[in-house]
């Protein structure tokens, strides 16, 4: 076995165990760009067709089943991802401030001294959790973008934290905001209604609002679910395909570690499905859509994650990768700051050449992602 082969195959349990049919069912259709199922849901596979339908079809952002209307179910509203127009506009300048190259630089003082911290047994034989790791990560992140302190409580304040919250606190956020988006998707899985997982997700809700402290609003609680549950996906399994591919050396190399960090973002697509709902008729990849028509947009493979392995020396597009962070108006704008991030964790972990030790699937969370992915140095 190749070690490409091998980091696929690890990979691929994330899928396998949580979602076997649905990720059936996707490997199965991908052959066409697009492909209607039944009267009312397209299959959206291809780049070209994926990044239209998220910058050309009108889409309903509050509709059941979709990311948007899961917030508005556990009765959290105006949440960025349900929004349209100019209210959004104002919400993402906002943002794109705390976010950009300057937020995003001075975010780097709350997660990479603790991250140095959290690395220190391997030199000495000792094993890491990439899970916890990154869930603390991402706490960090959160509380410092918006805890008590961040003068804001909620996205709209002037700028980060200066300094990383309490180790506690911060993960009590992170917990809280896993636990709020695995409580919603629970609540919209489709088949037979489960009694108590809506009021579940609203309960979940709550307590990581009260957690953001007095003032935070519904959108700070959306911003620190999507930061958390993708940093909690995306950067164990980004790890893991890097060990298993024997790709340290890339890592280790300053000029090649961004590239390297953007093929592995690209591979591991943490959201890998986008339900969207269309608001109106229209057309993508050449297949007529009906308003109230349920796309499902694969990033996956729009981003050609099941075609490609990932090489810094000879990285895919990046109009290609990027795809992994959606298109238009409501691409991610944590992407920066989720490159910058698992680029560190990277070049950190890349003079002890880890190896995975121990790895395990989680099977509740919102996104495909490890329970736990335990790595120690190479002997
Ligand atoms: C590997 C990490 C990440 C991935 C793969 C990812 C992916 C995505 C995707 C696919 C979307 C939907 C885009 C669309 O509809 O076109 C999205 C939206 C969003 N992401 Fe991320 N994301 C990541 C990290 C983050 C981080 C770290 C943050 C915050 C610090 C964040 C905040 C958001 C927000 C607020 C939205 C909603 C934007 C809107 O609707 O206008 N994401 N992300």
């Amino acid at each position: 076995m190749t070690t490409d082969t091998k980091a696929r195959r690890r990979d691929r349990r994330v899928y396998l165990r949580a979602h076997p049919v649905l990720f059936a069912l996707l490997a199965a259709t991908r052959g066409r760009p697009v492909r209607r199922l039944g009267r009312g849901t397209l299959l959206v596979h291809g780049a070209a067709a994926y990044r239209e339908a998220l910058t050309r079809l009108p889409l309903d952002r509050t509709a059941p089943g979709t990311t948007g209307g899961a917030a508005r179910a556990a009765r959290v509203e105006d949440v960025l991802f349900d929004q349209e127009g100019s209210g959004h506009r104002t919400a993402r300048r906002e943002l794109a401030e705390l976010l950009g190259a300057a937020g995003t630089r001075e975010l780097r003082s709350a997660w990479h001294p603790l991250l140095l911290r959290r690395l220190a047994p391997l030199p000495l034989g000792g094993t890491v959790d990439l899970v916890p790791l990154a869930r603390e990560l991402a706490g960090a992140v959160v509380y410092a973008l918006l805890g008590p302190g961040s003068g804001s409580g909620s996205s709209s304040g002037s700028g980060p934290n200066p300094g990383p919250g309490p180790a506690g606190d911060s993960l009590a956020l992170a917990e809280a905001a896993a636990e709020a988006a695995a409580a919603s998707v629970r609540s919209h899985l489709p088949g037979p209604p489960r009694p108590g997982a809506e009021a579940a997700a609203v309960r979940a809700a709550e307590r990581l609002r009260a957690l953001l402290g007095p003032g935070a609003d519904a959108r700070a609680a959306m911003l620190a679910v999507a930061a958390v549950n993708t940093t909690v996906a995306a950067l164990p399994r980004a790890v893991a395909w890097c060990a298993d591919a024997g790709l340290w050396d890339q890592a280790a190399d300053p000029a090649l570690c961004p590239a390297l960090t953007d093929e592995l973002l690209r591979v591991t697509a943490a959201s890998p499905l986008l339900p969207r709902v269309a608001a109106a008729g229209g057309s993508v990849g050449g297949c007529p859509v009906r308003a109230g028509d349920r796309l499902l947009l694969v990033a996956r493979h729009a981003a050609g994650a099941h075609l490609r392995d990932p090489d810094g020396r000879r990285p895919a597009e990046p109009g290609v990768a990027r795809l992994v962070f959606g298109a238009g108006p409501h691409a991610c704008p944590g992407a920066r700051l989720a490159r910058e991030q698992l680029a560190g964790v990277l070049a950190a972990l890349a003079p002890h050449r880890p190896v995975v030790v121990r790895a395990r699937v989680d099977r509740r969370a919102a996104l495909p992602g490890w329970r736990s992915l335990v790595v120690r140095a190479a002997a």
